[in-house]
């Protein structure tokens, strides 16, 4: 692992980033995996070779993160949103993580991976979770990288139901409105005992969060790419992560 630290050049722009040691590596990645449609469109493809190509750009991303210690990589592979999709679309996006799954757990559990799962259960199909589950229970004891998939995850709903669920308790009189704190919100999320991402990376050129981790992304470092999610692997993550490393954080506070 150490021999990628101080010896991985990226060059962008005719200059050459170096990824800086193996100090200050993002804890939490959080990526918005986007662009999908119009790689395929650029080479004259169906959306749905986007998408499952964009299924192999998540083992290049986990595998590059495994390798450099990032602890958490969450992935936004479904939105509570993406429903409004054509069904077909909907439909195959839906089979994408039993596929992954039957190609990689193997490999995953090899490499003391945890996958976890992020998101509402309801609406998706019976498939879908019998691949998640199946995934989880097998990993739940790995202590390695966690690999969180957000599928049918918003961040809008995720706080409306954290708020309705406190404020049942205090309906119930068991929680006391003053014990409401910061902490105690951010816990009740799906993301739970997660820590915040560190790094926030969005392919494909849009600028904006598709109401992804609103909550949690509050001091987390952006970093955004005109590469389509397809075109992701190991070398963006590591320029990404570069990026990161040059950054000083200082959460509202001098540095
Ligand atoms: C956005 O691109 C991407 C998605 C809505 C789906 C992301 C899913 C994957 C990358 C595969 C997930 C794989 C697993 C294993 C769960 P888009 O289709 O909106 O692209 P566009 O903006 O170019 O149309």
């Amino acid at each position: 692992m150490n021999k990628v630290f101080g010896s991985w050049w990226k060059k962008d722009n005719n200059s050459a980033t170096e990824l800086q040691g193996s100090e200050n590596i993002p804890r939490h990645v959080a990526i918005i995996m986007d662009g999908n449609g119009r790689w395929a469109r650029k080479l004259g493809l169906p959306r749905i070779v986007g998408h499952r190509n964009g299924m192999k750009a998540v083992k290049r991303a986990t595998t590059a993160a495994d390798e450099i210690g990032i602890s958490i990589l969450t992935l936004y592979a479904f939105s509570t949103e993406n429903w409004k999709r054509p069904k077909e679309e909907v439909d195959f996006l839906m089979s994408l993580p039993q596929e992954f799954l039957a190609l990689e757990l193997e490999e995953l559990i090899q490499k003391n991976v945890q996958v976890r799962m992020m998101g509402h259960t309801d609406r998706l199909p019976g498939h879908t979770i019998a691949a998640m589950e199946e995934a989880i229970e097998r990993t739940k004891n790995n202590t390695g990288l966690i690999l969180n998939f957000a599928l049918n995850y918003g961040s809008h709903r995720e706080i409306t139901e954290s708020v309705k669920q406190i404020a049942r308790e205090v309906q119930a009189g068991k929680l006391d409105p003053e014990a409401i704190t910061q902490e105690l919100i951010g816990s009740r999320l799906l993301s739970g005992d997660l820590p915040d991402p560190d790094l926030l990376i969005r392919t494909g050129g849009e600028l904006r969060l598709s109401n992804f981790m609103l909550w949690q992304t509050a001091y987390s470092e952006l970093w955004f790419t005109e590469q389509y999610w397809p075109e992701f692997g190991r070398e963006q993550l590591f320029a990404a992560v570069a990026e990161y490393q040059k950054r000083t954080r200082r959460y509202g506070g001098l540095s």
